[in-house]
């Protein structure tokens, strides 16, 4: 029994890691839809990515296709933020190398007529033109959405405020910790899906990357299997390559 129990904390610890990422496949409808950023003058978001593709459509919202949106993009590995707030588009770049496989931390941050654009720290600033700040009218504003938009998009172009959004590749990778601070949250929360389309099976996008799966479920099968049928010896043998392997494959998340 002393065993089963000093599963539990690692366990706990395993499924509190891998349930904060999830997996955008990069297929022609893949996306997951967040609720608004009511952003205001001076709100945050921030989330993380991780990908081995140079280019992909990180992000997107806008005000319901008249002229504001934010759009977050990988373009040749530099991370791009296009954004209008009425004044006309502006365009910041920051980063390099950013498809290469591993996490990097993303955050927009509005204050009046600056927005500011930071990866992993380094930060670029723009200033808006125009007479004020505001993003849209929150009611008419469209959700967040993140990887790709959805395919209904295609035949309501007009419902956007920057149509070529639609015709950006699909981000293929993974995502987690999305964060707004915002008019409904002025303290940074961290956002709860509201809705996804991707073809990934479900244990492997929500609970756990793909490779690593594998590894950690059959590890949990040959515990399991070797307990029930009470097999000590075997099991105390196991139990220091378990611990090992399962810890591994949470670093590598
Ligand atoms: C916006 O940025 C400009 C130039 O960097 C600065 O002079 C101005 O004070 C900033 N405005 C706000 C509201 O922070
Ligand atoms: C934005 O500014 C207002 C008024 O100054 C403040 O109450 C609010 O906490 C700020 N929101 C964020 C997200 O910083």
């Amino acid at each position: 029994m002393n065993l089963s129990l000093s599963m539990v904390p690692l366990l706990v610890l395993l499924f509190s890691q891998v349930a904060r990422s999830f997996l955008l496949e990069g297929s022609p409808t893949s996306h997951a839809q967040f609720r608004k950023w009511n952003t205001g003058l001076n709100g945050t978001l921030e989330f993380e990515f991780k990908t081995e593709q140079g280019n992909g459509l990180l992000l997107y919202t806008d005000d319901g296709g008249t002229y504001d949106f934010f759009e977050v993009k990988l373009v040749e590995s530099a991370l791009r933020l296009r954004y209008n707030l009425g004044g006309g588009a502006q365009i910041v770049t920051v980063g390099h190398e950013l498809g290469d496989g591993h996490w990097h931390k993303v955050q927009v941050t509005r204050c009046n007529e600056n927005t500011t654009l930071t990866v992993d720290g380094v930060s670029a600033v723009s200033t808006s033109r125009g007479k004020e700040f505001e993003f849209g009218k929150l009611a008419g504003n469209s959700d967040v959405y993140v990887g790709g938009m959805p395919s209904w998009y295609n035949s309501k172009l007009t419902l956007l405020a920057l149509p070529s959004v639609i015709f950006e590749p699909r981000f293929n990778g993974f995502i987690r910790n999305l964060v707004y601070a915002d008019g409904e949250n002025t303290v940074p929360r961290r956002q709860e899906m509201k809705s996804r389309n991707t073809k990934v099976c479900m244990l492997c996008s929500e609970l756990i990357e793909c490779p690593n799966l594998y590894t950690i479920r059959s590890l949990i099968y040959i515990w399991m299997r070797l307990f029930f049928h009470k097999k000590r010896d075997q099991l105390l043998q196991y139990n220091a390559a378990f611990y090992k392997t399962t810890l591994l494959a949470i670093n590598m998340l």
